[in-house]
């Protein structure tokens, strides 16, 4: 499938331990960057029961869901500890060193 990169935001845009949603063609993207100045790009609605990822907490490289709790990988997409279910990564890229980058799939 084609896919391309698309510019959504300065680096500084999003805040440290924080997020921000990009939503283009139906697809709502959770955009986190770590303590440590890393950035991921999930889809922002956990596997659980959809809720916004965006508005969870950011820590150790995870989100917790701020509904019930379940912690997804930022970097896999993947649940951890004991709860099961994925959501989809978006890789990222940073571009002239603030600008932030996602590839996404051409609808
Ligand atoms: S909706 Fe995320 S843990 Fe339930």
């Amino acid at each position: 499938m084609p896919s391309r990169w698309i510019d959504i935001c300065d680096l500084t845009d999003i805040p440290v331990r924080g997020s921000r949603v990009v939503r283009f063609q139906g697809a709502e993207i959770g955009v986190f960057r770590t303590a440590s100045g890393d950035v991921h790009a999930i889809d922002n609605r956990c596997p659980h029961k959809r809720g916004p990822l965006s508005e969870g907490i950011v820590h150790d490289g995870a989100v917790t869901c701020p509904l019930h709790n379940m912690i997804i990988d930022l970097k896999s997409g993947m649940a951890r500890g004991a709860d099961e279910g994925c959501v989809a990564v978006y890789p990222v890229e940073i571009r002239d060193g603030e600008r932030v980058h996602i590839k996404l799939s051409a609808a």
